[in-house]
């Protein structure tokens, strides 16, 4: 069968007739380079240095990733990648399309792949401005309407899962930069009591699940110190105080290349957030390019200094490569932010993770 196979390819490969091709007179493009999945592995030196993993957010399924073998090679080695975070499948727009209809296969696919990989699930998200399924935002429900939409939404979701999660981001950005609470549907609607009631029905379901789920709050600016930070603190003592389960914040760390908060801006804002005695994650590690060139030796080394300043405690990149970045779209003219680039091949920041991950001084920082 094999050779048969084998021959049936070479016999193809001979009848096919000569043509003219850009590719230097030969008939088939050169071979894209295989996916770097070599040793250093990230996750397996982060866990050796005694962190709890370094992991990755993916847009899958659905997407050109899902299909693309080399992506998948990469995001499923639990060497390189001790978790993952759903992009997009655990969304309400995805997991209660219509009132009361839920759908999980979205976000079953990635943890039956992660199961399969041991590799541990942030679940991603509960209650954002975005995303949103239309019932939810086509018609003006009263607060008590939403406000039960709400808990409808965090009680089903989160026992469905139970501990296949191994967190929620309960509520994601609810903080403009002023430290106010953001428009949203569900401020708009029910005004800030919409927050610690999220927290307060995430806790009910977590407690009904019998099972050590933890609750996060995740949102952008919250690196350094600031009135952003100052007011994410204040939520955090609210949940204490009211008695809601509070594990911990996520620190997205969206960052641009030469612009990253500085190593002692990035440990004052972490440790704020532990003295009041919760975790902290970074949970969407990326440093962007603000313009082109995105490539150039100076560029990358920079890049590569900023991803090694940003490596602390139980972090996550957010996404890996260039290729299915969420940077293009949504800030046009930027990019080139993963630690992969769009063939799949490590960039310097790649190694700078690894020697931050064991202490040791950066030679990828500099040309
Ligand atoms: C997915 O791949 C197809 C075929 O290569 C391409 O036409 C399409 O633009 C890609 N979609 C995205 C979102 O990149
Ligand atoms: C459920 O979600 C999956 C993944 O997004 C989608 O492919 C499928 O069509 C959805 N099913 C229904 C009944 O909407
Ligand atoms: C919701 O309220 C706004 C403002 O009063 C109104 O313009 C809109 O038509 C209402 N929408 C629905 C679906 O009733
Ligand atoms: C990715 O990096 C490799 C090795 O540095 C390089 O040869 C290749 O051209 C890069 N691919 C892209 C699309 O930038």
């Amino acid at each position: 069968m094999y050779s048969y196979t084998a021959t049936a390819v070479a016999a193809l490969a001979l009848l096919q007739p000569a043509i003219a091709s850009p590719w230097g007179g030969k008939n088939h493009p050169p071979p894209p380079p295989p996916p770097q999945v070599g040793p250093p592995y990230l996750n397996q030196l982060a866990q050796q240095h005694g962190k709890l993993w370094l992991g990755t957010a993916a847009d899958i399924p659905g997407t050109n990733e899902s299909t693309d073998a080399g992506y998948m090679e990469i995001v499923t080695n639990e060497k390189i990648f001790g978790q993952l975070t759903p992009a997009n499948m655990m969304k309400f727009q995805y997991t209660e399309p219509e009132q009361n209809v839920f759908n999980y296969s979205g976000g079953d696919y990635i943890l039956d792949l992660a199961e399969r990989d041991h590799q541990r699930v942030r679940c991603h998200n509960l209650v954002w401005v975005d995303e949103l399924s239309p019932f939810v935002t086509n018609t003006n429900w009263t607060a008590a309407q939403l406000t039960a939409i709400m808990k409808t939404h965090i009680l089903n979701v989160v026992t469905h899962w139970s501990d296949r999660c191994y967190s929620w981001d309960v509520v994601n950005e609810a903080l403009n930069g002023d430290g106010t609470f953001s428009s949203s549907v569900w401020y708009d609607t029910i005004g800030p009591e919409y927050f610690y009631q999220a927290y307060e029905f995430a806790t009910e379901a977590v407690r009904r699940t019998g099972k050590d789920i933890k609750l996060y709050y995740n949102d952008y600016g919250l690196e350094n110190p600031g009135t952003k930070t100052t007011a994410a603190y204040n939520l955090v003592k609210e949940l204490q105080k009211r008695k809601s389960r509070i594990d911990g914040v996520g620190l997205e760390s969206h960052f641009e290349v030469g612009a990253t908060p500085s190593l002692a801006d990035q440990n004052a804002a972490k440790k704020g957030f532990l003295a009041l005695g919760i975790n902290v994650a970074v949970t969407e590690l990326d440093v962007r390019f603000t313009a082109e060139p995105y490539y150039t030796p100076a560029g990358l080394a920079q890049q590569a200094q900023d991803y090694y300043t940003s490596v602390q405690s139980c972090m996550t990149v957010w996404d890996f490569d260039d290729k299915y970045s969420w940077v293009p779209s949504t800030f046009p003219g930027q990019g080139a932010a993963d630690i992969y680039n769009a063939t799949l091949q490590r960039k310097p920041a790649y190694y700078a993770i690894a020697e931050a991950i064991e202490g040791k001084p950066c030679t990828v920082c500099k040309v």
